[in-house]
């Protein structure tokens, strides 16, 4: 069926397309209907019972296929390949299933994971599932206090940490940041199983850290646990406007539905297939299609612990691609655009048999034309863009490879994926002809595997995303639709800036930066970056009778960000201004300076207070580097 068929099948019986692609998942109680109208925004499969950790892998080895490879972990910062069947997988997973229920927790329990890229970190993931515990993975770029934060939203009865992650040229000791955000926190959770790496042993606390290889070692396997439908799956947190996360909640039943169907369908892989996501495990692409996706369609994933560039150099994607026979390739345009400046001409793909992959996804910011120009004329295979959010868990819009490959217009991540009626509607919320910019909006209710609410915080939910457009969910971007259903993302409409790939809040920053006692005032915005597509740059107005020098005072909150957000947040510059341009009613006019940034010119807004500010700001961002209009 092509594209055009399955989204006009989906349209016309919502209930019928899914209660089919259903089919593809094991129940132990089949569902009785697929959309139940009930929760703040409708529940998926609500009454059937099912887990996860059966249909990621049990469900493999028991058909017969224990001796296929689930995961090849792919280090180039430890110079090792390893590779793990699904029956080891298997195993390992309900050992340390084991030692988790032998501790008393169980279905609704939290359990947070701190871990870099290594096997380890999907063992954690799936012994959660086996037994109904509901995980919450947080980056490893972040820093104590942000992992202190969700300590205290999600409340933990465990953390499982490794020791260490590897960055290039310096260890990462996750053990100390998560001791460090464990004192922090008011919730304290009843233990933790660290895995030591062999390049930074972690110190222990005895009666709370449990050793993860004598833990398992001693554990007994325990089976998997069946869960309705809407039991929790995970919890990932995701930046919003303020300082506090969201914690973006995936139902079980709706989450291995979306994925079953999209793996095959967009992406093209199937049993056996090499499928290699070169993001994180603490994203969400990482949670659907490193570790759930891939294995639920009983694939090999590619668990990658190194970089574009530098481990060691701008080759080592074809390399992994070549070495592992990798069909489907998926990684974020700022990691081409790394790649692209250290090998402008794409030298080091020769030499590399790239014959067996079919095409490469991008997602997680716009793919600009220029990069997937270069990886079309270097690779050979389509280059895919398409959208979505940690919010909808899998593709708003692609393209979809396994259905069949439509035409390619670049700069726009194609076309709506079936579940998914996306609408561009102006500030009044009516609907705007094609190609006109405006909000883009997904009718109600969202497909299977989107979120259904955010943990603890079901107001914060229908303010955020069901208030603004009623009737619809809010995205947060901008963009259009070209007459031909084209999806075109353009910019967010709230304080979300989008850094390599990572999305970062850029209120988060500026709660960070007004903390430091010589400043008054204080705006982060989001600045063009040609590498990382925008890098954050503070403005800081100081408290009247301060004498320190400015450059002492930016170096202190550069580094009060990287110690209290983390590295991730990238934030290097901040410039000190004597007043901040705002509206007569008093708010920061950010997306102004960002343009002035940028090197637009920008006439000052109808609703400016004071125009004369603009142009101080356009002195000092001229003053730290920034290619300023007049
Ligand atoms: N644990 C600890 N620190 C981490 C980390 C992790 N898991 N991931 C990143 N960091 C640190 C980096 O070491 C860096 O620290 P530094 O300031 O000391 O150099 C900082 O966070 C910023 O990292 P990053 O934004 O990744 O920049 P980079 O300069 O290290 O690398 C790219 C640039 C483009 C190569 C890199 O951003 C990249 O590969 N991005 C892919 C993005 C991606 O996968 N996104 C997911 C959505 S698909
Ligand atoms: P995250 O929740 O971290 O996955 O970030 C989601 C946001 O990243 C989206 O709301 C967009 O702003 C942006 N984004 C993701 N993929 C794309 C894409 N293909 N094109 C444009 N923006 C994207």
């Amino acid at each position: 069926m092509s594209y055009h068929q399955i989204y006009a099948r989906w349209k016309a019986d919502p209930e019928a397309f899914w209660m089919q692609a259903s089919q593809a998942i094991d129940w132990t109680t089949p569902p009785s209907r697929a959309f139940f109208d009930q929760g703040p925004a409708g529940e998926w499969f609500a009454d059937g019972m099912v887990n996860t950790c059966w249909n990621a892998l049990d469900r493999h080895v028991a058909a017969g296929h224990g001796d296929r490879l689930a995961v090849i972990h792919d280090s180039p910062m430890t110079g090792s390949v390893t590779r793990l069947t699904y029956a080891q997988l298997q195993d390992s997973v309900a050992r340390l299933a084991g030692v988790l229920a032998a501790h008393g927790i169980g279905k609704g329990d939290r359990v947070i994971i701190y871990m870099p890229m290594i096997p380890q970190a999907l063992q954690a993931m799936l012994a959660c599932a086996r037994i109904g515990a509901i995980h919450s993975v947080v980056f490893g770029g972040f820093a104590a206090h942000e992992l202190a934060v969700r300590i205290d939203d999600a409340k933990p009865r465990a953390i499982i940490a490794a020791s260490c992650g590897l960055e290039p040229g310096r260890i990462v000791p996750y053990k100390p940041l998560m001791d460090r955000a464990i004192a922090e926190a008011t919730h304290k959770p009843d233990l933790t199983i660290v895995f030591q790496r062999p390049e930074c042993a972690g110190e222990m606390t005895p009666g709370r850290d449990l050793d993860w290889d004598a833990a398992v070692e001693a554990a007994s396997p325990v089976d998997c646990v069946p869960v309705t439908g809407n039991h929790p799956a995970y919890i990932l947190y995701t930046s919003g406007t303020t300082g506090q996360p969201k914690g973006v909640v995936r139902h079980t039943a709706g989450h291995l539905v979306a994925l079953a169907w999209s793996v095959p369908n967009i992406y093209d892989i199937g049993p056996g297939d090499v499928f290699w996501v070169a993001s994180d495990v603490g994203w969400v692409v990482g949670h659907s299609y490193i570790v759930y996706g891939p294995l639920i369609a009983g694939a090999t994933t590619v668990v990658f612990e190194g970089k574009p560039v530098g481990t060691p150099d701008a080759g080592t994607f074809w390399r992994v691609i070549a070495e592992h026979k990798v069909k489907s390739f998926f990684t974020a345009p700022t990691a081409i655009r790394a790649v692209k400046r250290d090998d402008p001409q794409g030298d080091l793909v020769a030499g590399h048999d790239l014959s067996g992959l079919k095409a490469m996804f991008l997602a997680g910011e716009r793919a600009d034309p220029d990069t997937i120009t270069w990886a079309e004329d270097r690779l050979n295979v389509p280059v895919i863009d398409h959208w979505w959010q940690t919010e909808t868990g899998w593709p708003i819009a692609a393209n979809p490879l396994g259905a069949g490959l439509l035409p390619v217009r670049k700069g726009s991540p194609a076309l709506p994926m079936p579940g998914y009626d996306v609408q561009v509607l102006d500030e009044a919320g009516h609907p705007v002809a094609p190609g006109t910019l405006g909000a883009i909006v997904l009718r109600l209710p969202l497909p299977p595997g989107t979120l259904p609410t955010l943990w603890n915080a079901e107001s914060r939910f229908d303010k955020a995303y069901l208030q603004h457009f009623p009737g619809f969910y809010e995205t947060g971007d901008a963009g259009y639709v070209d007459a031909d259903g084209y999806v075109y993302i353009m910019a967010r409409t709230d304080d979300v800036i989008n850094v390599a790939g990572h999305r970062l809040s850029t209120g988060a920053m500026e709660e960070v930066l007004s903390a430091h006692p010589a400043v008054a005032e204080c705006a982060v915005i989001g600045v063009a970056d040609a590498l990382k597509g925008q890098a954050p740059l503070g403005l800081l107005c100081l408290k009247k009778g301060i004498t320190t020098e400015p450059a002492q005072i930016v170096a202190e909150v550069v580094r009060m960000v990287r110690d209290q957000i983390g590295p991730v947040a990238a934030f290097r510059t901040a410039c000190v201004v004597e007043r901040l341009p705002k509206t007569r009613s008093g708010k920061i006019l950010r997306a102004t300076m960002a343009r002035i940034a940028d090197g637009e010119t920008v006439k000052a807004p109808a609703t400016i207070d004071d125009p004369a500010i603009l142009d101080e700001i356009r002195v000092a961002l001229a003053s730290v580097g920034y290619p300023v209009e007049g």
